[in-house]
């Protein structure tokens, strides 16, 4: 398996991911990052995330590994998968990046298979329903860059924050 993915996120103070299926605050700017990042890549959603997507259609430019448990869930243009074990026989095939895209319950079940967390921090306390696991309190886990304080056109601040995993765990 592999083990180099990385997790993509946009998160609050405190880590609150999103509420409603929707975003927690849409900031143009990360929208735009994001897109350029995973861009030409695979990215990995879960079946809510996708659904959260315009037209609840993959995103286009990129190969979208969407994950169910629903044997009978279509979605062209996408790859379907109903298990991390086929999502990763899926991504064997491909020498790209590969980008861990959401929600919670897929941050959380392949967090052990990415050495690489690029966070975009909100800086506000939201209503959320779905949240990340405190990277900064994950004793593998180390904060490598820490960007400057920006305020985005939709008039909330935001920096850009990298953790990588640290094998000893110090
Ligand atoms: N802030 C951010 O960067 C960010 C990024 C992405 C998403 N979000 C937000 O996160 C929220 C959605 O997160 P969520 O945790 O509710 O949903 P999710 O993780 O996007 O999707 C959950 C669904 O994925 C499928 N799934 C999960 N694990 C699976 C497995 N091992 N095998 C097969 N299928 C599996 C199941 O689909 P079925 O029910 O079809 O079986 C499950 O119901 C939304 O509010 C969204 O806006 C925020």
């Amino acid at each position: 398996m592999r083990d180099d993915l990385i997790l993509i996120a946009s998160a609050d103070r405190n880590w609150g991911l999103g509420k409603d299926n929707n975003l927690l605050i849409r900031i143009p700017e990360d929208l735009k990052r994001f897109a350029e990042l995973t861009r030409g890549n695979v990215i990995i959603v879960g079946r809510k995330t996708l659904e959260t997507f315009k037209d609840k259609k993959p995103l286009p430019e990129r190969i979208n590994i969407v994950l169910t448990r629903d044997k009978n869930y279509t979605c062209e243009g996408a790859v379907i998968v109903h298990s991390i074990e086929e999502m990763f026989n899926a991504i064997k095939g491909f020498d790209k990046k590969v980008y861990v895209c959401g929600g919670e319950t897929i941050y959380k079940q392949l967090l052990p298979y990415c050495n690489l967390a690029l966070i975009t921090q909100i800086d506000g306390e939201y209503e959320a329903d779905t949240h990340l696991v405190n990277l900064d309190e994950k004793s593998d886990w180390k904060r490598t860059v820490t960007g400057e304080w920006q305020e985005s056109h939709a008039g909330v601040w935001f920096r850009y924050v990298e953790y990588v995993k640290s094998d000893n765990g110090e």
